[in-house]
């Protein structure tokens, strides 16, 4: 069948291994001379500039707002307040599938939370909205902020995240602890952390008639035209989102919000184009961060350090008026084997903005408890913390007994322990100093991260020069997607990279599925690899029909397409270029298209993760208590990977804002006002290059059959996990100083 030629995947096997070329990054010269776009580099004729005036309080209620005096600025256009908002096609209270999240655009007077937007004011300058902003100088009913576990409400939950249950059980719990004959138990506490992506969230707001064109760093273009449309009471066809290029996501550009809502409110209401950019202040409230947890992990193991009990809760925060929480507990569900695990959620409603997803949402602070735990329960047990581990691998998923679809875990651990030198660790800690007599602290953690895959689709055209043109929506984050997914067609299309002209970054394309869940490259990727195979089977019918090609009749025997050329499969001397092929046939192009998805029964039957190790070293000033983490060896298995250097790169990423958690990032609320006392980046700290240490990151190869059919995993979030527990694994191995709350400070260990 000519249809499965171009399935060969040749260079990813090149050199035995199954990782493909370590191609530089397509925008790189894009970004670094400046032309790349992003969406605030938009001003299209006549357009307005929208600044949001925000909550000063965190509860209660605006009783006034001075419209007058922001009207009475000479650059000042219009204030939006709730007076005049105009109205929605779609309630804003009602959360809407599939964001599950209720959209904040000036409903009402009630304030739920700081920063949250009071006014939308629209100038013809920026300067001019931002002034008028300031001339609103609103009054208050204040009430008492609900800040912490104390003040806040308790509450059940169904679902956390995005639809995981919010209890899960296995075995007898009671009887697991009952056959334990050693039990640790201990709270861990991870702060609020906000995204902090280098670009704010921007929109520039576009509408002719009743389309919409909207310019704005976009995670998932597809399910944003569908909400969009909604709101606005307009077919999803009729909205065009450009988001070309993001200077980071990092899940908080995925979820619709609601100032970019009330700026594309604002361009309809006065029929000009507008752009809004969130400041950075303004970016602590109303577009998600992740949430504050409190969680508790009890362990049983027997007398060989076999777990008996697992038991994990979670506490953790949300807003008052949503159900987004970081399903921290779930952590503890794929990883260690366990006769009995309880995983558990309980929320807690803040007068804080809705968290949403983050960096790994769940795993990184739900991993950062349960590494921790592990390594206290090690040491209960008198045991290596590698070796603890291995003890309890787990062979199938705990609780459900399902295979792995691929587990390289152990060699994971041992390639990671063997360049780290783990096994040169003393097992007690405070043994190891440095010459300038800093303590050294070793730890380790597991990472794991699950491998989501959405429907996407894609288009490939092979022109008759030779080349070829690939397009599917999905954006760029600064992953590496133009790079990869291109090398994904080229590989299906038997064409070099230099070939392929990827199109991407715009709705109008085929749907590239959500760039999110570290599941891009596997989805946008699938529907790109079979788009491929479908013009590639589409040139071969054209070849092998007609008496004139070398290709003729050879239909039941196959083609390969391989260097632009199809060939017979029994015999590579008789073929032809593609571009003969199409010029014979008087045919410009041809066009391959594809929606794919993954097979839901190998997914069902398969539990289907990403797994990592990783090793610390900290050192630590015995006088100040300044921590330096100074190494960082992980080691990942992730599939199929298409190109190591992106992957390398991924993984360090990771593995730095595992280092960030571990040691650097936390919102600080102002308990009197519930108002984020930090809400900036020179306050909020995020690591710079002094702060990383030495990185290094080893690709354990891995064959997956079941994934998806590239074998291709998630490579983008798994490096925080393992991370963060890690790094406070070393610190306690340096200090001897069990620090169970996030970030580790200099307070705590002097
Ligand atoms: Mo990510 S938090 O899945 O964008």
């Amino acid at each position: 069948m000519p249809h499965e030629a171009a399935t060969i995947p040749t260079p990813y096997r090149r050199h035995g291994s199954n990782a493909g070329q370590p191609l530089t990054r397509r925008d790189g010269p894009l970004k670094v001379t400046g032309r790349a776009t992003f969406a605030a580099d938009n001003h299209p004729e006549g357009m307005l500039y929208a600044v949001t005036a925000v909550s000063g309080i965190a509860r209660g209620r605006v009783t006034f707002l001075d419209v007058d005096a922001g009207k009475a600025h000479p650059g000042v256009v219009e204030v939006m307040t709730p007076a005049n908002r105009p109205p929605l096609a779609h309630d804003p209270n009602e959360k809407m599938a599939p964001f599950g999240f209720r959209v904040e655009v000036l409903q009402d007077d009630t304030v739920r939370y700081a920063n949250q937007p009071i006014a939308l004011v629209i100038g013809e300058t920026l300067e001019a909205a931002t002034e008028g902003a300031l001339l609103l100088n609103p009054r208050y009913d204040v009430a008492s902020a609900r800040t912490t576990p104390e003040s806040g409400l308790r509450y059940d939950l169904a679902v956390v995240g995005v639809g995981a249950p919010a209890r899960t059980a296995h075995g007898d719990l009671e009887a697991g602890f009952a056959a334990a004959s050693v039990i640790t138990e201990a709270e861990y506490v991870t702060p609020p952390q906000y995204h902090n992506a280098m670009e704010p969230h921007a929109v520039v707001a576009q509408w002719d008639g009743d389309h919409l064109t909207l310019d704005m760093p976009n995670q998932a273009m597809a399910l944003s035209c569908v909400a969009y449309g909604a709101y606005f009471g307009i077919p999803a066809e009729n909205i065009l989102i450009r988001s070309p290029f993001l200077g980071g996501g990092f899940g908080s550009k995925a979820i619709l919000n609601g100032p970019q809502i009330l700026a594309i409110l604002a361009a309809r209401m006065l029929k000009r184009p507008v752009k809004l950019v969130l400041t950075r202040a303004q970016m602590y409230g109303p577009v998600g961060h992740r949430g504050s947890t409190w969680q508790t992990l009890r362990l049983g193991m027997d007398e060989e350090g076999h777990l008996t009990a697992l038991h994990h809760h979670a506490l953790c925060a949300t807003s008052s008026f949503d159900d987004f929480i970081e399903p921290a507990a779930n952590a503890s569900l794929p990883l260690y084997a366990s006769p009995a695990i309880l995983a558990e959620h309980t929320g807690l409603r803040l007068d804080i903005g809705t968290p949403g997803p983050m960096r790994a949402p769940g795993e990184a602070s739900g991993s950062a408890a349960l590494e921790v735990a592990m390594d206290e329960a090690a040491h209960a047990c008198g045991m290596d913390p590698l070796e603890f581990r291995l003890a309890n691998y787990a062979e199938t998923e705990p609780g459900t007994g399902r295979p792995f679809s691929s587990k390289s875990l152990r060699e994971c651990y041992a390639e990671g322990a063997k360049r780290f030198g783990w096994s040169g660790r003393p097992l007690q800690p405070r043994q190891m100093r440095d010459e300038n007599g800093f303590l050294v602290g070793w730890g380790m953690g597991t990472a794991v991260f699950h491998c989501p895959h959405f429907p996407a689709e894609a288009r490939a055209t092979l022109r008759d020069d030779g080349t070829a043109l690939v397009e599917t929506s999905g954006a760029d984050m600064g992953q590496g997607a133009w790079t990869a997914l291109a090398q994904i067609a080229a590989e299906a299309l038997g064409l070099d990279p230099d070939q392929v002209e990827f199109h991407s970054g715009r709705s109008s394309l085929p749907d590239g599925g959500i760039a999110g869940g570290s599941g891009h490259t596997a989805s946008a990727g699938l529907a790109l690899n079979n788009a491929g195979e479908d013009a590639i089977a589409r040139l071969a019918e054209l070849a092998t029909s007609d008496p004139r090609s070398p290709l003729f009749g050879a239909g039941n025997i196959g083609v390969v397409a391989r260097g632009g050329r199809l060939h017979r499969r029994d015999d590579d001397r008789h073929g032809e270029s593609y571009a003969a092929i199409l010029k014979r046939a008087g045919r410009a192009q041809v066009v391959g298209t594809a929606r794919a998805m993954r097979d839901p029964a190998a997914a069902q039957a398969h539990a289907m993760f990403s797994h990592g190790a990783v090793f610390a070293e900290v050192k630590v000033d015995p006088d100040l208590g300044q921590v330096r983490a100074t190494r960082l060896v992980g080691a990942f298995a992730a599939g199929r990977i298409i190109n190591p250097r992106l992957v390398r790169s991924q993984y360090f990423g990771g593995m730095i804002w595992g280092a960030s958690f571990a040691l650097l990032e936390e919102a600080i609320t102002d308990r009197r006002t519930g108002r984020i006392m930090n809400a900036d980046l020179a306050e909020y700290h995020v690591p710079v290059n002094a702060d990383v240490p030495a990185l290094d990151a080893i690709l354990i190869p891995e064959e997956d059959p079941y994934v998806n059919p590239l074998g291709v995993k998630g490579v983008g979030e798994i490096g925080i996990t393992g991370t963060v527990g890690a790094i406070a694994n070393a610190v306690w191995h340096a200090t001897g100083k069990r620090v169970r709350r996030f970030p580790i400070r200099i307070e705590d260990l002097v």
